[in-house]
């Protein structure tokens, strides 16, 4: 029985998943160094921190989420040395998307991977030239392969096909870090530092026409600000990418996932919606 509570009160504390057949204790634990890609000394390695769930409705309540440190802006960025230097070499070498995929798939050097049943890379139509970013894939993303399946992912959907829109014919849809962190944590600066690159190159291939960040997290690494998503929603703001010749628009939106908790905040994702219809009509 003290097991079967100890179970339990793990569940109600946020653990969804189990990982492994011994504990890891993750306070201490140093990640093992990058097999496909290696070339990264261990010293250039993080430590993995505590988990802290990430906001999905079904993680633990808010009050107990740990954020971590707020987001330094656009010069750390640039990567410099590390998992962050090698992701940025190795997106440059693809130009294919599918040579994207092909190399993150082979990528060992951030450590979500290790945790991570697999690669969530993107899912819909490229066609359309509108590309959609979340933050990173909860549990159900996690196994399917695919972003935003979960119950955050099918209210996007529902909202967006009430304005006419779907993942089939009218949009892409990926996230900023294509792992996702154990037990639905929030991404490290590092973790986004060693992703960002990867992003960068999806969207200079993909080649869209306007792009929208799906919550802060995207919003903020792909700009660089560090205004929070409340503020930022709803303007039209123009990003430079690597790799093509023209700023691309994008548009800050609320995250799903934001909207699941904070149902308040409908009417402002409703009008964001409206704004994006409007420009893809432009
Ligand atoms: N939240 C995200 O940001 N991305 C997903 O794929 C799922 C949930």
């Amino acid at each position: 029985m003290d097991a079967l509570a100890a179970l339990h009160l793990q569940l109600e504390w946020g653990a969804d998943e189990a990982l492994g057949d011994s504990p890891v204790d993750r306070f201490t634990i140093v990640t093992a160094p990058a097999q496909a890609h290696s070339g990264i000394a261990p010293a250039e390695l993080q430590t993995v921190p505590a988990a802290a769930p990430h906001p999905e409705p079904h993680s633990v309540p808010v009050q107990a989420v740990q954020r971590p440190a707020p987001f330094a802006g656009t010069a750390s960025l640039l990567p410099q040395q590390g998992a962050a230097r090698l992701a940025a070499d190795i997106a440059a070498e693809a130009s294919t998307l599918d040579a994207l995929r092909a190399a993150m798939e082979q990528f060992d050097a951030c450590p979500l991977k290790a945790t991570a049943t697999q690669l969530v890379f993107s899912d819909g139509t490229y066609e359309a030239g509108l590309m959609l970013i979340g933050e990173a894939p909860g549990a159900e993303e996690d196994r399917a392969g695919k972003p935003f399946v979960g119950p955050s992912g099918k209210f996007l959907d529902r909202m967006l096909a009430s304005a006419g829109m779907t993942r089939e014919r009218d949009f892409v849809i990926a996230n900023l870090i294509p792992w996702r962190p154990p037990g639905n944590r929030n991404p490290t600066e590092t973790e986004i530092l060693q992703c960002l690159p990867f992003l960068l190159r999806h969207i200079a291939l993909a080649r869209p026409r306007m792009l929208v960040c799906l919550g802060g997290v995207s919003a903020k690494a792909l700009t660089g600000s560090t205004v929070g998503i409340r503020r930022l929603r709803g303007k039209w703001t123009d990003i430079t990418i690597p790799g093509l010749d023209s700023p691309l628009p994008m548009l800050p939106m609320l995250h799903p996932a934001y909207l699941l908790r904070n149902p308040g905040a409908k009417r402002e994702a409703w009008a964001d919606i409206l704004t994006l219809r409007k420009a893809l009509d432009g």
